[in-house]
């Protein structure tokens, strides 16, 4: 039977019945735009993440535009992130005025080194961003001492981590910012776009509620140039319903990541997860040089499979003029040509575990 890598229809019917009453009453109140389920999910999301505060937005690219524009990094500014990671990262930083620079990845993690950053601080360097890259967290304080000791900012993308733990910390509190995405993808996906901006900075924070509406406090006075960017109401009441569910669903991942890191063959690597944290897996990446033979094995039983950031950030030809050459960041260029997502969804069972390992077995011989 066919295996996919997702399974966005076995977590709705798991939902369907509050999931279907809570839109109907949605679309009863007459209410879309920034009503009581929005303020809702914000408080809710907050007490989750161990916050100062939320702000819903339209999406998660949004989202890290607004936060360095409410942390006060724009144009003349250079922000340090990863080439690792999806292009909105990037997109946001230069779309908030700012000059993306990047530094390579740990071989282990994949997420931002840590180590790298100092080499490329200079003074007009305002902010990181890490990414907490397929659900687990970038290293936090390692980045955090970075900035500290330069006076940067730190916008944590944890887009796609809604969940992990980092030394008992939540993904989304460590930074002064943080940026969830809500694409229906996601762990905690919506049913169309919804993003969330987080984080410690309380300043920051109502600055960012601002901005998502046309920089406005009182929707008479503008005080700044933002953005139309809100959640709405249908996308929150959902939310709230799963986010009740969201660490169920992450342990069940993280059993199924248990059992690709008991069947997958032994030359695979697995993904590492660093003792003080929680991954969320939602991407479970392995990595070999046969990639592509692997991922042909896998198509023949039709296993869903896919290979992610193919062309690492700094060869994209939006960011040419940064002038990058592939061998500039080899460990990005190794992941790139190596990772393979593997399917992966709170219902997948030990047995289609076995028979995507068997495949992937298949594509070693
Ligand atoms: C790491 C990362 N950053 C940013 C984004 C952008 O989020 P959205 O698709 O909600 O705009 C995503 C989502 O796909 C992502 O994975």
């Amino acid at each position: 039977m066919a295996i996919g890598l997702m399974d966005i229809k076995g977590q709705y019917a798991e939902l369907q019945e509050r999931i279907e009453s809570a839109v109907l009453e949605v679309l009863r109140s007459g209410r879309a735009i920034l009503g009581p389920n929005v303020k809702a999910f914000e408080d809710e999301a907050t007490a989750f993440l161990g916050t100062a505060g939320a702000v819903g937005v339209a999406n998660g690219t949004d989202g890290v535009t607004i936060a360095l524009q409410a942390l006060g990094i724009g144009v003349g500014d250079e922000v340090i992130t990863t080439p690792f990671t999806f292009y909105a990262t990037v997109e946001s930083i230069v779309q908030a005025g700012a000059t993306p620079v990047f530094v390579d990845i740990q071989p282990d993690t994949l997420n931002i080194d840590p180590a790298r950053l100092e080499a490329v601080v200079t003074p007009r360097t305002k902010a990181i961003v890490p990414v907490d890259l397929f659900g687990l967290p970038a290293d936090a304080d390692a980045v955090n001492a970075v900035a500290a000791a330069h006076g940067l900012k730190v916008v944590e993308d944890a887009c796609q981590a809604f969940g992990a733990r980092y030394k008992g910390r939540r993904a989304g509190s460590l930074g002064d910012l943080a940026v969830f995405s809500f694409f229906p993808t996601k762990n905690l996906g919506a049913y169309g776009d919804g993003g969330l901006v987080t984080g410690n900075d309380t300043e920051a924070l109502q600055r960012a509620r601002e901005l998502r509406f046309h920089g406005s406090k009182d929707k008479k006075t503008f005080t700044a140039m933002g953005y139309n960017s809100r959640l709405d109401e249908v996308q929150a009441a959902i939310l709230r319903i799963e986010l009740e569910v969201l660490d169920a669903w992450n342990a069940r991942r993280a059993q199924v990541a248990a059992w690709y890191d008991r069947h997958l063959p032994r030359q695979v690597l697995r993904p590492v997860v660093p003792a003080d944290c929680t991954h969320v897996y939602h991407l479970y990446m392995m990595r070999h040089p046969q990639r592509d033979a692997i991922a042909a094995a896998l198509a023949e039983r039709q296993i869903d499979c896919a290979a992610y950031y193919t062309t690492p950030l700094q060869l994209q030809p939006a960011l040419a003029d940064l002038g990058h050459e592939l061998g500039d960041f080899p460990v990005t260029d190794a992941a790139a040509a190596q990772n393979l997502a593997l399917p992966m969804h709170p219902n997948l069972t030990e047995q289609a575990v076995q028979e995507v390992a068997a495949g992937v077995a298949a594509g070693l011989a």
